[in-house]
C-alpha cells in the first residue's frame, strides 16, 4: 500500500508484466508448439491469422516477422515501388518511413493535427496539389498513439485523386473509428507485435490485415520467396514469416486485448480527472465517436525538458515520442525539400510527453505521477 508522497513500486516494465499475468498459458502453448516439430507456418500461424482477421474485421490477415515488413509488403504487393510516391506523416515511428523507402518508393510528407497527432487532411491536399504529389500513389494513415486518424476526410482525398489509403495499426489495435475497429478502413493495414504494443509478441512480429483476397494472395506469396508454389518463386519475395512460437503466444494474448485497452481508457481517465485543469498542458483526446487505444499517453507542455527531468528525480519514467520527428533526422532530411511545410510537427516535437501507461499499471502510480505534475506546477 503506497501512502503519501512515497514511489510506488508499480511502474514496472509492461512486457514482463504482460508475460507474468500468462505465464502458465503462454508455457503451455510453448510446449505444445515444441512437442509438435512443425516450427514454421505450421497451424498456429494459420489459426492465429483466422483470429486476427476475425477481430479486426477483414476477410485476411498475413502473419508477417515485424510491422516494418508489412508495411513494405503491402506496397509492393500493391505494386508501389520505384517511381511512386507515398504520403506518411512526419511524425511517427521511423518504421513507417523506412518500410516505404524499402520498397523502392519516395515518402513524401505530411503535416499533422496538433491536438490528435495524426495526418492533417488540409496538408495531404497540399502535398496533393505540389511537385513532388504527381508521383503519388497511395497515403499511409498512421493512428498514431492509439488515436484514429480522421479517415473520411483522407478517403474522400484519396478517392477524389486515385490513391490508395492504407493504415499503419501499430499503435492502435483495438481501436475503433465510428464503430469499425481500425484496420478495416482502408485497402490494407499494418500491425506490429513488438513486445510494447498493445498486443506484444515476445520478440518481434507483424500481420498484414485486408479484405482485398488478391492483395491478401500476393503479400502471402511476398512474405516467403515469391513462391505460390513451394521452391517455384513467381515474383522476387522475401523471408517475412511470423514465428509459430510466436503466433502461439499472441494467440494466448489476444482474448485480453479488448479488456487490457479499457483499462488503459480507464486510467487515461484518471489522468484526465486529475490534471484536465492545469492550463500548461495540453491533455490527449479522443474525438467523438473513435476509441482511443491508449498504446502512448503523450501530453503536450513547453516546458517539457525541466518536467521529464523533475518526474525522474521522482523515480517516474517518461519518455518522448520522439525526439524529432522523421524529416528532422539525418537519414531522412533530403526528403523533406519535397514535402509541404510541417509547421504542426515542428511545433509539437519539442513539448510532447509520454506518461506511464500500460494495463498493469496501477491507479497508485497514475495519481502519484499526476501529484508529480502538480507539484512541479504549483
Ligand atoms: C507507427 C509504427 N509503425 C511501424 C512500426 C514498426 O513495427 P516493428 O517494430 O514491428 O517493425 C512501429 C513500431 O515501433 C510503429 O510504432
Amino acid at each position: 500500500m503506497t501512502t503519501g508522497k512515497s514511489r510506488p513500486s508499480c511502474f514496472t516494465a509492461y512486457p514482463l508484466e504482460d508475460y507474468s499475468a500468462h505465464r502458465d498459458d503462454i508455457q503451455r502453448a510453448l510446449q505444445r508448439v515444441l512437442e509438435r516439430g512443425h516450427y514454421i507456418l505450421g497451424s498456429e500461424v494459420a489459426t492465429f491469422e483466422q483470429e486476427f482477421a476475425s477481430f479486426v474485421g477483414v476477410a485476411h490477415s498475413i502473419g508477417v516477422a515485424n510491422g516494418t515488413d508489412a508495411i513494405e509488403l503491402l506496397l509492393r504487393a500493391l505494386d508501389i515501388q520505384e517511381g511512386s510516391s507515398v504520403a506518411v506523416p512526419s511524425q511517427t515511428a521511423v518504421a513507417s518511413v523506412s518500410a516505404i523507402v524499402r520498397a523502392g518508393a519516395t515518402p513524401l510528407f505530411v503535416d499533422v493535427d496538433p491536438v490528435t497527432f495524426t495526418m492533417l487532411p488540409e496538408s495531404l491536399d497540399q502535398a496533393i496539389h505540389s511537385p513532388a504529389g504527381t508521383q503519388l500513389k497511395a497515403v499511409l494513415a498512421v493512428h498514431l498513439y492509439g488515436h484514429p486518424a480522421e479517415m473520411d476526410e483522407l478517403r474522400g482525398l484519396c478517392d477524389g485523386h486515385n490513391l490508395i489509403l492504407l493504415e499503419d495499426c501499430a499503435q492502435s489495435h483495438g481501436a475503433m473509428y465510428y464503430g469499425k475497429p481500425v484496420g478495416s478502413i482502408g485497402r490494407g493495414a499494418s500491425f506490429s507485435f513488438y513486445p510494447t504494443k498493445n498486443l506484444g509478441a515476445i520478440g518481434d512480429g507483424g500481420a498484414v490485415a485486408t479484405n482485398d483476397t488478391a492483395l491478401a494472395d500476393k503479400v502471402r506469396w511476398l512474405r516467403q520467396y515469391g513462391w505460390r508454389e513451394r521452391y517455384i518463386s513467381d515474383f522476387d519475395g522475401i523471408n517475412s514469416r511470423l514465428d509459430e512460437l510466436q503466433a502461439a503466444i499472441l494467440r494466448v494474448k489476444l482474448p485480453f486485448l479488448i479488456p487490457n485497452n479499457k483499462r488503459r481508457r480507464s486510467l487515461a481517465a484518471i489522468y484526465e480527472e486529475g490534471l484536465s485543469d492545469l492550463p500548461p498542458i495540453q491533455m490527449p483526446v479522443s474525438r467523438p465517436c473513435r476509441e482511443h487505444a491508449y498504446h502512448l499517453y503523450v501530453i503536450r507542455v513547453k516546458q517539457r525538458d525541466a518536467l521529464m527531468k523533475y518526474l525522474t528525480s521522482r523515480g517516474i519514467p517518461t519518455a518522448r515520442h520522439y525526439p524529432a520527428a522523421v524529416h528532422q533526422q539525418p537519414g531522412y532530411a533530403a526528403l523533406a525539400q519535397r514535402s509541404p511545410p510541417l509547421p504542426n510537427t515542428e511545433a509539437l516535437v519539442p513539448e510532447i510527453l509520454s506518461l506511464p501507461l500500460h494495463p498493469y499499471l496501477t491507479r497508485e502510480a497514475v495519481k502519484y505521477t499526476i501529484d508529480a505534475i502538480r507539484d512541479f506546477f504549483s
